[in-house]
């Protein structure tokens, strides 16, 4: 997602800029650019696509002596992916970087009264910070007081980077939600959204809490905290290779993505849960009030959150489901209902046979909504209608946090498509509303659950096969758990729908066949314990998730009790998530990149 680096000193800003956003070009974006404040003034620029078009546009221009400067990669969210929506965003005097949504954008520029260049929320910041600093005169430090205001009319989340002609020398910052670091040098102070811009540079770090703000110069900073009072800022040594810094600390790209889980689904909620209701503003409703029924189709992981899509759908819209595998779908001479809204998931946007499916469902005259982790790319470019899945880049090839960002936009879509035909009302829709707040906290990692999984994956490194088995939601959850194991352990594993064991597959059931079983109890708990009690009747090997303890199990996660179905099912999803992982590392298997395997299949 968006990258923000910030540079005030002596030394050539540009280059120094570039090679930030370059470290930062991992995390996926549309368009980019850098503003520089010198003795000559304040100067723009911006290009849609790589860096390598910023680069070109700035030819051989270098800075030249003292420099204050702010950089960003932009990955599209409010408004689509032009030069005019890139970043910095300037007035008259100021420019400004931001990362995170300001959710009260649409009520801030009309209280502004101005014309805006851009179709941003972001641009919004730099108004109020010139509207703000034209009012205080006669002040000590106005820009501070200014920006400060500024800071106070804003809700959302945010990193800010700000810089004005008025104020040489200067950056302004701020954190609210977004990750924000600074590190001084001999060279200068130098901003980053992450540690790898910083790497080689500085080596230490101050990383901004939430809440906090400042202003710096080359030198030194000013902190403050939310409420305004000075803090004394502390550093952190920073990682010693970039590489790592882009891991974040982490072993794998695959953990930090896992452990990244609980910002991106805050993310996803930015913005959509207003007075009292789940908002889409993508979809609106009188698009979607007229339609009748939904297909959903996609490939793999996005397969099984359009799986689990189909049952929160039917639940809680009463919009029939039908869901369909994307390369089955485009040879069976499908029959679609006209009226009808197809559904395409991708976590790429690029997966050949969704893209297929997409345009096919088109040829037959149906709407079409996109769920895809990356504006711009075929599939949302096919689609009527795009929900981003704000995951940011994943970079395992196993896909963890665009998995549960598909299945958590699935349920608000659920949730809207239900409110809107007024079925959602009073307690009912209180206790969706409460657990879609929870659920930040439920997929933190707890470290004792991570402990415990690293512990038992080493009694499960053979055997004959596992089967991971659920129902309901659970039946798709235990789909993605059979293939986040076989993707990166290359152990045989299946998933399989609880009840039906007992028509064919316990024919398998022996000692050395492994059995996790999610037994969830906020939905047919007892159902499938006794699915599972038949499987141990039979010697099969039980590894229980679950809140309960059962005497039956071999081994067990224990996970939080919960009543909501979705929190047990967002909690499960991060221990299968990490057995996989904890499994495929004892292997000795690279986890990030397994064999055979491709992140973006663009091949039938
Ligand atoms: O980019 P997509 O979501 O369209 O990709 C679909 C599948 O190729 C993908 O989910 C694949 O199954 C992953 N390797 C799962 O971890």
């Amino acid at each position: 997602m968006c990258g923000i680096v910030g540079y005030i000193g002596h030394e050539p800003a540009v280059s120094r800029l570039l090679g930030g956003l370059r470290e930062l070009e991992y995390r996926g974006y549309d368009s980019a650019g850098i503003a520089l404040l010198q003795a000559d003034g304040l100067r723009c620029f911006k290009a849609v696509g790589k860096l390598s078009n910023l680069a070109a546009k700035l030819g051989d221009f270098e800075s030249c002596g003292p420099v204050t400067a702010i950089g960003h990669t932009r990955w599209a969210t409010h408004g689509k992916p032009t030069e005019a929506n890139a970043h910095p965003h300037g007035l008259t005097h100021s420019q400004v970087v931001h990362n995170g949504i300001i959710e009260n954008h649409v009520a801030l520029r009309a209280a502004l009264q101005t014309p805006f260049l851009s179709q941003t929320d972001s641009e919004v910041i730099v108004h109020l910070f010139e509207r703000h600093l034209a009012l205080r005169t006669g002040v000590e430090d106005p820009a501070l007081a200014a920006f400060r205001a500024t800071l106070d009319d804003l809700e959302g989340a945010y990193a800010i980077l700000l810089i004005s002609e008025t104020e040489p020398g200067r950056i302004f910052f701020a954190r609210k939600g977004s990750p924000l670091q600074l590190g001084f040098a001999e060279g200068g102070c130098h901003f980053a959204s992450s540690d790898a811009p910083l790497v080689g540079l500085c080596t230490e770090a101050l990383y901004l809490e939430d809440g906090q703000w400042g202003v710096a110069n080359a030198e030194a900073l000013i902190l403050f905290d939310a409420l305004g009072r000075e803090v004394e800022p502390s550093s952190r040594l920073l990682p010693a290779t970039s590489l790592a810094a882009r891991k974040e600390g982490f072993r794998y790209f695959m953990e930090k993505e896992i452990y990244e889980q609980p910002r991106v689904l805050a993310d996803i909620l930015t913005g959509r849960l207003r007075n009292g209701a789940v908002v889409l503003d993508e979809l609106g409703l009188q698009w979607l009030l007229p339609i009748s029924s939904v297909t959903l189709c996609a490939c793999g992981t996005s397969y099984h959150a359009a799986l689990a899509g189909s049952y929160l759908l039917e639940r809680l819209a009463r919009v029939p489901a039908r869901v369909e595998i994307a390369s089955e779908f485009r040879y069976r001479e499908p029959v679609l209902d006209p009226t009808g809204l197809f559904v395409v998931i991708s976590q790429s946007g690029e997966t050949a046979d969704t893209l297929e499916a997409i345009k096919l469902a088109k040829t037959q005259g149906l709407a079409t909504l996109a769920l895809c982790n990356v504006d711009n790319s075929s599939i949302v470019r096919e689609a009527a209608r795009t929900l981003l899945l704000r995951a940011g880049i994943e970079k395992g090839v196993a896909s963890t946090k665009a998995f549960s960002a598909q299945v958590l936009t699935l349920w608000l879509l659920a949730l809207y498509w239900g409110q809107a035909r007024g079925l959602l009302a009073g307690e009912r829709h209180a206790i969706e509303l409460a657990a879609l707040n929870a659920v930040r906290d439920v997929m933190r990692v707890q470290r004792g659950t991570h402990e415990r999984i690293q512990r038992l994956s080493k009694r499960y490194l053979h055997g004959h096969g596992f089967f991971f088995i659920g129902r309901d939601l659970f039946y798709p959850l235990a789909l993605e758990g059979a293939l986040k194991l076989k993707e990166i352990s290359y152990l045989h594993a299946e998933g399989y729908p609880a009840g039906e064991m007992k028509h064919g597959p316990i024919a398998l059931a022996d000692a050395e066949l492994f059995t996790i079983a999610l037994m969830a109890r906020s939905s047919l708990y007892e159902k499938v314990k006794s699915n599972v009690e038949e499987l141990s009747a039979r010697e099969a090997t039980i590894i229980a998730i679950s809140t309960e303890q059962f005497d039956l199990a071999d081994d067990l996660i224990q996970i939080r009790p919960y009543a909501h179905p979705m929190l047990e099912f967002f909690e499960m999803l991060v221990v299968v998530q990490l057995l996989a992982m904890e499994i495929a590392v004892r292997l000795g298997n690279d986890v990030d990149m397994p064999r055979n395997l491709a992140k973006s299949v663009t091949v039938e």
